[in-house]
């Protein structure tokens, strides 16, 4: 596989940067006595704004290779803007990612689609890799089907930029998030070839062909495999599994599950 996996995990509104440090340091140790190969596999986390320095400093002096990356920011590079989080104060802290456009951002702080292309822009200005959220509710699912909305999104999302450097999609079907109901790995491969599909006509097939798009919803080290089988899905999103160091290394070696 040319594309490189990426097993990101977002850690959402849990752990202060005290519980921050252990589970961080954990993780890298794990990875670590497995001899985890970070080329062949990229590992990332998402902890909550208030983490990041802590995360980052260790990551810093222990010479992580996990890549770090935040949970939102905002559309803005700075001014009057309370409690809003700037690309440019994320990027001098190193983040190298940002997730853009979750659906829990767009449910509980009803971030429209313009609002999130404008995050995507902030996210190239600050030379941050934006990780863009889709994904249908169970009612778009039943009236629109498995692939409309994602698609609808991704196009909104990338539309009329003046730069598109790198970016990641990550597919989340709202009703496979923190339920423990999955999408069936050929559904979530069907959506992600219609996603790339999609990306190739805005973009040009050699921008989707480089284009890592993930899975995310419910993943865990028990199912992880079925969805990195297919050559559509270059990785995963996971929520609740990777608030376990054990679990989400188990995740991120998923290949020995596969046997690649
Ligand atoms: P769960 O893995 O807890 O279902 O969360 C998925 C998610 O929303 C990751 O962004």
């Amino acid at each position: 596989m040319s594309r490189v996996p990426f097993i990101a995990g977002n850690w959402k509104m849990n752990l202060d940067h005290q519980q921050a440090i252990a589970l961080a340091q954990k993780l890298h140790w794990t990875l670590r006595d497995v001899g985890h190969n970070y080329e062949e596999c990229e590992v990332a986390i998402f902890p909550p704004f208030t983490d990041l320095r802590t995360v980052q400093t260790l990551a810093d002096a222990e010479k992580f290779e996990i890549q770090l990356g935040a949970q939102d920011l905002s559309q803005h590079d700075s001014g009057a803007y309370t409690g809003d989080v700037s690309g440019a104060f994320l990027k001098k802290l190193d983040m190298k990612y940002v997730l853009i456009g979750h659906s829990e951002r767009r449910q509980y702080h009803h971030e429209s689609d313009q609002i999130v292309r404008d995050k995507v822009a902030a996210a190239f200005r600050h030379n941050l890799i934006p990780v863009i959220c889709v994904g249908e509710t169970l009612e778009e699912l039943e009236t629109e089907g498995a692939a409309a909305v994602p698609l609808r999104q991704v196009k909104a999302a990338l539309a009329g930029h003046e730069t598109v450097a790198e970016f990641i999609i990550a597919y989340e079907p709202v009703w496979a998030i923190g339920t423990g109901k999955v999408a069936s790995p050929e559904d979530a491969a069907a959506v992600c070839a219609k996603i790339r599909e999609a990306i190739g006509e805005l973009l040009g097939e050699e921008r989707a062909q480089a284009t890592r798009i993930l899975y995310g919803g419910s993943v865990k080290s028990a199912n992880v495999a079925g969805y990195l089988r297919s050559p559509e899905v270059d990785g995963v999103l996971v929520g609740g599994a990777s608030l376990d160091a054990t679990e989400f290394s188990g995740i991120a070696r998923f290949q020995k599950h596969i046997g690649v």
